[in-house]
């Protein structure tokens, strides 16, 4: 599973680090950042449902 914050959209809301905090985290610069040592498989359910809940739609992730 591959997730990607796109950083051009994501405006800092931090509703996916509060959703999923083991794969997504607030950076420096005010945005989401997927985090290194994230492992998606074990959180498919919260990716998607951060996704969905992001207002700027900058989560995406596809099945590998
Ligand atoms: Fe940014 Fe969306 Fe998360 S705006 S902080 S990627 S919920």
């Amino acid at each position: 599973m591959e997730v990607k914050v796109n950083k051009e959209q994501c405006i800092g809301c931090g509703l996916c680090e509060s959703i999923c905090p083991d794969v997504f985290k607030m950076s420096k610069d005010g945005k989401s950042e997927v985090k290194e040592d994230a492992e998606p498989e074990k959180h498919a359910d919260h990716i998607d449902q951060a996704a969905a809940s992001c207002p700027v739609a900058a989560i995406t992730f596809k099945d590998a």
